[in-house]
């Protein structure tokens, strides 16, 4: 077995790999090389010596990809973090300890770039690889029914790190619930659309920046004032794999002062309503395991809990 740092030839090869290797319900298939090229190899940050290829001969059977972590401000990586974007070795060359040494090497290398901690997965909103195509709405972590992640990372030295819910809902299926206060919602607030997010940060640019996306508003007919805010992201390159349209809704967010009133509620459900319209079947959300509030927003909506995306953290 031979393991070098990616080439640039080496694109359709991955491409192949990532179809091989049965990564499980929130991996996308079936998009194009060109697509993976653009979410795996294109990002402004992308370092050749972190995407490490395994090959038996000329034979690809593996690939881990290292990468870091966003800094606070979101306008620059913190190489003090490292993370491991992707993993994965052919089934017909697993429990043969090639992915253990991928991880040695991921590890080496993002040692010495001056990484103190490691997080495989990557984690809610840190993965700077793979959006669009790893995770769903966005590659939160490991999907954690696809892999042996716990008994293998296990064995590398990591421990569990954060678990992020991946909540669904099926619009076909479900109704919109109706109450006094949505009524009244309805009737005192304006729902405001703009085509593309414009105050996002680097970071979102960079991960986002190349698929579909609105901002959402729920404004006082008043006096104008935002009661509640937040996006949608189109998961298009999930079609071929689920069969219907999805698209994510993310960064939901009320001020301080206007909340426990419902609003976020009622623009999570209006955002639903609209997307009916336009034949999207289902709507996804990523939320922290430890957040009870988005995690009760969204139980509220009608919205099921549906995987779990895992990481694991090593300290170096
Ligand atoms: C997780 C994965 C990378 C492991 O690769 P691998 O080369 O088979 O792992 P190793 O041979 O180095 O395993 C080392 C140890 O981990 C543990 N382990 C690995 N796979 C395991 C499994 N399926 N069940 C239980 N333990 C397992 C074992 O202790 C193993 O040692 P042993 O074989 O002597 O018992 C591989 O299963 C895989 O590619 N899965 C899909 C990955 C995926 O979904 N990626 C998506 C994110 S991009």
């Amino acid at each position: 077995m031979q393991y070098r740092s990616y080439h640039n030839s080496d694109p359709p090869r991955l491409h192949q790999l990532w179809h091989a290797c049965a990564l499980g319900r929130n991996a996308a298939e079936g998009f194009s090389c060109d697509v993976f090229e653009l979410f795996a190899c294109s990002p402004p940050y992308f370092d050749r010596k972190g995407l490490i290829l395994a090959l038996d001969g000329q034979r690809l059977v593996g690939y881990v990809h290292a990468s870091f972590a966003v800094n606070a401000t979101e306008n620059n990586l913190d190489k003090t973090q490292g993370i491991i974007s992707a993993l994965m070795v052919h089934p017909e060359y697993r429990r043969r300890k090639v992915g253990t040494e991928l991880v040695r090497l991921a590890e080496d290398y993002l040692r010495s770039s001056g990484a103190l901690t490691i997080e495989a997965g990557g984690g809610l909103n840190r993965n700077g690889f793979y959006c669009g195509i790893y995770g769903g709405l966005e590659p939160s972590g490991f999907c954690g029914s696809s892999a042996a992640w716990k008994e293998f990372l296990g064995t590398c030295g990591y421990v569990r790190g954060k678990e992020t819910f991946v909540f669904r809902r099926d619009l076909l299926q479900s109704r919109d619930p109706v109450n006094a206060k949505l009524l009244r919602h309805r009737r005192h607030l304006n729902l405001v659309i703009t085509d593309r997010p414009s105050k996002e940060t680097w970071w979102w640019f960079v991960r986002f920046g190349h698929l579909d996306s609105l901002r959402f508003e729920l404004q006082e007919k008043t006096n104008l004032e935002v009661v509640a805010s937040g996006q949608i992201i189109g998961m298009d390159l999930f079609i071929p794999k689920w069969g219907v349209r999805s698209v994510g809704i993310r960064e939901i967010f009320v001020p301080e002062s206007q909340r426990r009133h419902g609003y976020a509620q009622a623009l999570v459900l209006e955002i639903c309503r609209r997307l009916r319209g336009e034949s999207v079947q289902l709507v996804e959300a990523h939320v922290d395991s430890e957040n009870k509030a988005a995690i009760d927003l969204f139980t509220s909506a009608k919205f099921e809990l549906n995987d779990r995306l895992l990481t694991f953290i090593k300290t170096l």
